[in-house]
C-alpha cells in the first residue's frame, strides 16, 4: 500500500470516508484514525498497528453534538469535566451506545470519547463528519509518536494517509478518566492532573489494579512506550554503572557526561514530556543501549511522565 502525506484536511478526510486509515495530528501525539461507523477500516487500525484486540480504542470528536451518537445520557461528572476540559488532553469514558460497533471498545460496553484542541485535528474530525476512533499512530509497544516522521517510521507502506502537522505540544497521551461509575476514575495520567480533576470533582481517585483483578484499562496490561534500549530511572548525581552506548535526558546535568553518547538537558518538566518519546526514538536509531532518565517529582505533568518513564523501564 503506499501511504498518501498531505498537508490538507480535507484530502486525509476522503480517504475515511472511502473505509481508509489515516494519521493524523493532535496536541497529545499522533493518532491513527478510522470512522467509528465502519467496523472493516477499524480492522485495519488493529492489523496496521499490530494491536492486541482487546486493546480498546478512543472516540474523537469535532463538537459536543458528536457525543449523543457515540455515548449514553451524560451523567453529572461527565458533564462537569467536559465542562472544564473540552477540548482538550482528557478522553472520559463513557458508556456507549449500540450504534458503536464491538471491535471499537474491545468488548467493552463503555467508549473513551476524548475532543482535541488542535485546530487542525478540529478539521480534520469535522471534515470526516463522523466521530473517529484513533489509537496513538505507533507500532504496538513502540513510544507514541510526536512528529509525522515518526508516523511514518513505523507505518509507512501499512495505512492510507499520513495528515502532516507540526510536532505535538504536549507529547504524552491524554488522561483517561472512567466516569461510568458513581466516582471518577483515573486509570492513565496525562497533562489534566489528578489535582486538575479533584479541582471539580474531588471524589475522583487514581485507579491501582488490586492483585488477581482485571484492569479496569486494558492498555494498562500491555507492554507500552518502550524503546528497544534499556530504560533506567535514576535519582540526580547517579554515577552510571555502564556508560557504553549510554544515553541521558532529565533536568540536571549528570555528575559525569564524559561516557554518556547523547544527553539532553530539558528546560523543564513540561519540555522534558514533550521531548521523552522523540528522545526514546533517536535513542533506538543511534542504537543506544541504556537510557538514564532522570526522575521527576510525581506531581502535575510530571506524575505522566513518571508513569511513561517508569512503565518502559519496566519492559
Ligand atoms: O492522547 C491520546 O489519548 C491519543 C490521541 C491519538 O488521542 N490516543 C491514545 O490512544 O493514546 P491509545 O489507544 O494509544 O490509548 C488509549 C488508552 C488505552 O490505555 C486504553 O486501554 C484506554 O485508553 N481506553 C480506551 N477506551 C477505554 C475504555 N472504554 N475503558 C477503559 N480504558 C479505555
Ligand atoms: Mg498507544
Amino acid at each position: 500500500m503506499k501511504t498518501v502525506l498531505t498537508d490538507d484536511p480535507y484530502k486525509a478526510a476522503e480517504f475515511i470516508s472511502a473505509g481508509g486509515i489515516v494519521a493524523f495530528p493532535t496536541e497529545t501525539v499522533y493518532g491513527l484514525g478510522a470512522d467509528i461507523f465502519n467496523p472493516a477500516a477499524i480492522k485495519k487500525i488493529f492489523d496496521a498497528k499490530d494491536r492486541p484486540a482487546d486493546n480498546p480504542l478512543i472516540a474523537h470528536v469535532a463538537e459536543l453534538s458528536q457525543i449523543n451518537e457515540i455515548a449514553m445520557e451524560l451523567n453529572d461528572r461527565a458533564a462537569k469535566f467536559i465542562e472544564e476540559f473540552f477540548p482538550g488532553a482528557l478522553t472520559i469514558v463513557l458508556r456507549k451506545t449500540t450504534a458503536v460497533p464491538l471491535i471499537a471498545t474491545a468488548n467493552l460496553d463503555s467508549i473513551g470519547v476524548r475532543m482535541p484542541s488542535l485546530t487542525i485535528a478540529n478539521s480534520f474530525l469535522r471534515a470526516c463528519k463522523t466521530p473517529i476512533v484513533a489509537p496513538s499512530a505507533n507500532l504496538s509497544g513502540k513510544p507514541s509518536p510526536t512528529t509525522w516522521q515518526a508516523v511514518a517510521e513505523d507505518l509507512d507502506g501499512r495505512i492510507d494517509c499520513i495528515l502532516r502537522g507540526e510536532a505535538t505540544d504536549i507529547g504524552l497521551e491524554s488522561t483517561v478518566v472512567d466516569c461510568t461509575g458513581e466516582v471518577p476514575l483515573l486509570l492513565r495520567s496525562g497533562s489534566v492532573s489528578l489535582e486538575d480533576l479533584k479541582s471539580i470533582i474531588p471524589e475522583t481517585i487514581a485507579y491501582s489494579i488490586k492483585d488477581g483483578e482485571k484492569p479496569k484499562s486494558p492498555g494498562l496490561r500491555h507492554k507500552h512506550y518502550a524503546p528497544a534500549a534499556k530504560v533506567l530511572v535514576v535519582e540526580k548525581n547517579f554515577v552510571p554503572a555502564s556508560p557504553d552506548r549510554a544515553a541521558y535526558i532529565g533536568l540536571d546535568r549528570p555528575n559525569t557526561d564524559a561516557g554518556f553518547d547523547y544527553v539532553k538537558i530539558c528546560g523543564s518538566v513540561g519540555d522534558y514530556a514533550h521531548s521523552i518519546f522523540e528522545f526514546f526514538r533517536e535513542c533506538d536509531r543511534r542504537q543506544i543501549q541504556n537510557i538514564y532518565c532522570e526522575s521527576v517529582s510525581n506531581t502535575a505533568i510530571g506524575a505522566a511522565l513518571m508513569d511513561r518513564i517508569t512503565r518502559a523501564s519496566e519492559n
